[in-house]
């Protein structure tokens, strides 16, 4: 890939919000550092931006500023510069870009929101940033459900003519701000100091208002990692390599990558697409996979299944335990019998053995449930829905 000459080479990286969406998973961790396939989130959007020439990231920080800071440092484990701005009280998007202006160069900037799973062509982006001439251009992404999101509509010559908030009746596929894009430096004027202004609600329509705002239309892929299901599929489409990550490099064309040092009993099955970190154990009969991530030093019991989940490091799940489309953060464990489908266990929690829960429950650190006190029946479920 050639690197566009005049990409900017900074950029600011927003990691100040509190991630309240991805509780408990983020309960502990800050959302940008919080592991996804092993690595601490934000090294996604590092390794983006080193692909494409950055040389200097920003971390415009407040929530838990000093566990990012401890995981990432001064970004040299990561190919670039990183500085940090803390902020003391949270200033919304744009006033958490306008704190950075002091150590900001002259020129323009990336900026990317800390939640952001994506392979977009940064160079593609900047050179239409370029070549439109605008104060700024958004990264758009199509998603079809865009009631979540602010809608963006594009003027024929890609200018941005309008933002439609969170609409909720829309129907069918829809541009959206997908959370990534390139300023001028001009931009950080219209923003007021040191008090909370959204670049979303407060920036863009002005700018959108005077022709000066453009999209950048990507088909690459694009994920927000903000909720327990969102954090869970991004998983999945690391490991089934829909977006291009490092993590490929690992896996291979089996799609499976097996720490030399995990322990595979040899009546357990590993089913790719699969990540097995370092010094794993997997008992008798187990089967772990497809779309499993077993975090450094998990054990899974003898008999147990564990299918489309993350198990972080150091989680223990007990023998014939089954564990589907559910998440259990680093050090939970659950007892023997246990079934999880659709459930979030918080750091530390400690279930025991014969519980079933499901149906999307979040179970906060370190809470201690004893053996057979939890049931869900999907029955009752249905006949509230009926
Ligand atoms: P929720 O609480 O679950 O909505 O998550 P969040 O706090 O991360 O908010 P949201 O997903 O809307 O934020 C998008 C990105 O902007 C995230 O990377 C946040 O870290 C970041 N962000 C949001 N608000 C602020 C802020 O006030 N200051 C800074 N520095 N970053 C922010």
């Amino acid at each position: 890939m050639s690197v566009a000459r005049d990409i900017p080479r900074q950029a600011v990286i927003l990691v100040g919000g509190e991630g309240t969406r991805l509780r408990p998973i983020t309960s502990r961790v800050p959302k940008p550092v919080t592991p996804v396939v092993e690595r601490p989130f934000v090294a996604y959007i590092l390794d983006n931006l080193t692909r494409h020439g950055v040389e200097r990231a920003v971390f415009s920080s407040g929530f838990l500023a000093e566990a990012i800071q401890a995981v990432i440092g001064d970004g040299a484990a990561f190919g670039l510069e990183v500085s940090y701005v803390v902020e003391e009280e949270p200033l919304g998007t744009a006033g958490a870009i306008a704190n950075c202006d002091a150590v900001l160069d002259e020129g323009s900037f990336f900026v990317f929101n800390g939640d952001v799973l994506s392979d977009v062509d940064l160079s593609a982006l900047a050179a239409t940033h370029l070549e439109k001439g605008g104060m700024g251009t958004i990264f758009l992404t199509a998603v079809d459900d865009p009631s979540r999101y602010g809608l963006v509509e594009l003027r024929e010559d890609g200018s941005v003519a309008s933002f439609l908030e969170k609409p909720g009746d829309w129907e069918g596929t829809a541009l959206i701000n997908a959370g990534v894009y390139v300023l001028e430096p001009e931009v950080l004027e219209l923003i007021p100091r040191r008090r909370l202004f959204s670049i979303e609600r407060g920036v863009f329509p002005k700018l959108a208002s005077a022709g000066s705002l453009y999209g950048y239309v990507d088909r690459g892929y694009w994920r927000d990692i903000g909720t327990p299901d969102s954090y869970l599929q991004a998983h999945f489409d690391i490991l089934s390599r829909q977006v291009d990550t490092a993590v490929a490099g690992l896996l291979g064309d089996q799609y499976l990558y097996l720490s030399p040092d995990a322990e595979v009993a040899s009546s357990a099955r590993v089913v790719p697409p699969c990540y097995i970190g370092e010094g794993v154990r997997i008992g008798e009969g187990a089967r772990v996979g497809p779309l499993a991530v077993l975090g450094g030093r998990a054990v899974v019991g003898e008999g147990a299944v564990v299918t489309e989940a993350v198990a972080q490091a150091e989680v223990v799940i007990g023998s014939y335990a089954q564990v589907e489309g559910s998440v259990l953060v680093r050090g939970a464990s659950i007892g023997a019998g246990t079934q999880l489908n659709g459930a979030v266990l918080g750091e530390g929690c400690v279930i025991g053995a014969g519980n079933r829960l499901a149906g999307g429950i979040c179970v906060y650190p370190e809470t201690e449930l004893p053996d057979n006190s939890i049931q869900f029946y999907e029955q009752l479920r249905g006949r509230e829905g009926a």
